[in-house]
Order: structure tokens, then C-alpha cells, then sequence
């Protein structure tokens, strides 16, 4: 990863306290960005935080919060404006949880919609008006192959995701003469705690965190005549589950 190209730049990576989120933090805070750090677990945010501002010249913020709640979206907003103003948001944050319809209770489906879909409406509502009158920025959402590949079990997870992709294409339409990039990209099988799991060297075969923040990396250094803005990553041989 090339270090220092991203001096003086400010990113939002959220649910960045583990899995594909820290992995884009720990690559931007190499990359001597500012980033504000989210989650809802406080310590672990905090202890994330501490961690990786070690690592580059930038400012890393620990700002725990929900973002199914708009208030906490807003106060990450403005943690990012006072590192010197929005240029990356990442919008990871998002839970699972699998079940077939007569099964899935209300509150899995609030939890779902509102982390996946609600709360990156909520990010992306803030942010793209400080992008636009700094003339342009970048909003990667992590989606995911769930989001054009329905499965038993899937409807909360698929409909936030498909909602996801098509959410995200319809915003890179409206904004990208603005100079503002937007891009979903859509693992398949990533090594982390997703759905309460841990990650496991078992998972070797699987996508790994760090393939995903190097994605995103690429995505930042790519020509800015061009706009990558749906990609689909998926495990090369495809493992045992
Ligand atoms: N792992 C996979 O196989 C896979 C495949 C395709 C796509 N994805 C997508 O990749 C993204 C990251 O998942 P992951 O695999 O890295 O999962 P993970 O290891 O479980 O990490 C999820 C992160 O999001 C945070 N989070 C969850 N709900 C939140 C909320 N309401 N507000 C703020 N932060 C929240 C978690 O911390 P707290 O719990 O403390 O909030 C944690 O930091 C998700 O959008 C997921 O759908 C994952």
C-alpha cells in the first residue's frame, strides 16, 4: 500500500471497530488519512481507534454511535469536519441475520433495514452536501452479493442489500457531476465476526478483510476520469461451509 498519498484527507469508515471496516481503516490510517473510527460498542471503538493512529500521520477520532440513529450519523459528520472536512465516507456498517419470513421477527427486520439501507441514507444525506462544496469526494458502500442473489432465508439481508445497490446507483447518478464517485462493492464470503462468527484460519479459502481494503484503496488512486461503480468480488475457489 502506497503510504502518504492520502495526507490531509478525512474519511468515515463505519462499523470500522473490526472485520472489513478496521481492515479500511488500518489501510487509510497507513495511507497517512485522517479517519473517524465508528461503531456502537464504545471500547471497542475506542481500543480500535488507539490502535491504528499509531500507524500513520494522520488523526484517527473514535466516535462510537448507531447508525440507525440520526444523531449519531450527524455527530460522525461533524467529528469529520473538524479533521478538516469530508472527503471518503465508507459505508460498511451492517449486520445479518437469516431466517425464513414467518420467523423473522419485527426487530431483526428493523435492525437490518435500518443498520444496511436507513443508516447509509442517513451517512450519505449529510455528506454529500459538504462533498459538493468541497467540489467532490468519494462514498464506497460495502453491499454484497446477497444484493443480486436472493436466498432461503435471505429477505431482510437481500432486500437491504438489493435496496443497497440500487440505492447507490441511483445516488452515483445524482451526484457524480458533482465529482462525487460512488461505488458498491459486493464480497461474497468475507473472514470476520459477520452474523456472530469469528474469523478463522478454517476461512483461509474465503475473501479476507484486507482484500476488500485494498479494493477500496485502488478505488481511491483510480483515474479521476473514470468511475468504477459496481464491483462484485468473490472467493477464487469457492470453500467447505
Ligand atoms: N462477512 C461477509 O461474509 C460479508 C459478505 C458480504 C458483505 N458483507 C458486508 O460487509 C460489511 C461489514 O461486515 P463484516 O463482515 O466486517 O462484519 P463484522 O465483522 O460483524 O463487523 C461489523 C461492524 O459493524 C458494526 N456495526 C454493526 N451494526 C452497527 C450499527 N447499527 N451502527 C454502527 N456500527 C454497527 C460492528 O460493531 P458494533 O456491533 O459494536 O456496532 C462492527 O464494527 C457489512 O455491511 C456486511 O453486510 C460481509
Amino acid at each position: 500500500m502506497p503510504g502518504g498519498s492520502l495526507a490531509g484527507k478525512t474519511a468515515i469508515v463505519t462499523g470500522s471497530s473490526k472485520g472489513i471496516g478496521y481492515s479500511i481503516a488500518e489501510a487509510l490510517a497507513r495511507a497517512d488519512a485522517n479517519v473517524v473510527i465508528n461503531a456502537r460498542n464504545g471500547s471497542e471503538v475506542q481500543r480500535a481507534a488507539e490502535r491504528l493512529d499509531a500507524l500513520g500521520t494522520g488523526h484517527v477520532a473514535a466516535v462510537p454511535g448507531d447508525m440507525r440513529s440520526y444523531d449519531d450519523v450527524r455527530r460522525m459528520i461533524e467529528a469529520a469536519q473538524d479533521l478538516g472536512g469530508l472527503d471518503i465516507l465508507v459505508n460498511n456498517a451492517g449486520v445479518g441475520g437469516f431466517a425464513p419470513i414467518d420467523q423473522l421477527s419485527l426487530e431483526q427486520w428493523d435492525n437490518i433495514i435500518g443498520t444496511n439501507l436507513t443508516g447509509v441514507f442517513y451517512a450519505c444525506r449529510e455528506a454529500v452536501p459538504r462533498m459538493r462544496q468541497r467540489g467532490g469526494g468519494w462514498i464506497i458502500n460495502i453491499g454484497s452479493l446477497a444484493g443480486k442473489n436472493p436466498f432461503a432465508g435471505g429477505a431482510a439481508y437481500n432486500a437491504s442489500k438489493f435496496g443497497l445497490l440500487g440505492f447507490s446507483e441511483a445516488m452515483m447518478l445524482d451526484v457524480r457531476e458533482h465529482g462525487i464517485r460512488v461505488c458498491c462493492v459486493m464480497p461474497g464470503s468475507v473472514n470476520t465476526y459477520f452474523n456472530d462468527k469469528d474469523p478463522s484460519p478454517e476461512n483461509a479459502w474465503m475473501i479476507q478483510p484486507g482484500d476488500i481494503a485494498r479494493i477500496v484503496m485502488d478505488l481511491l488512486a483510480f483515474p479521476e476520469n473514470a468511475l468504477p461503480s459496481r464491483i462484485e468480488v468473490r472467493p477464487t475457489r469457492p470453500g467447505r461451509r
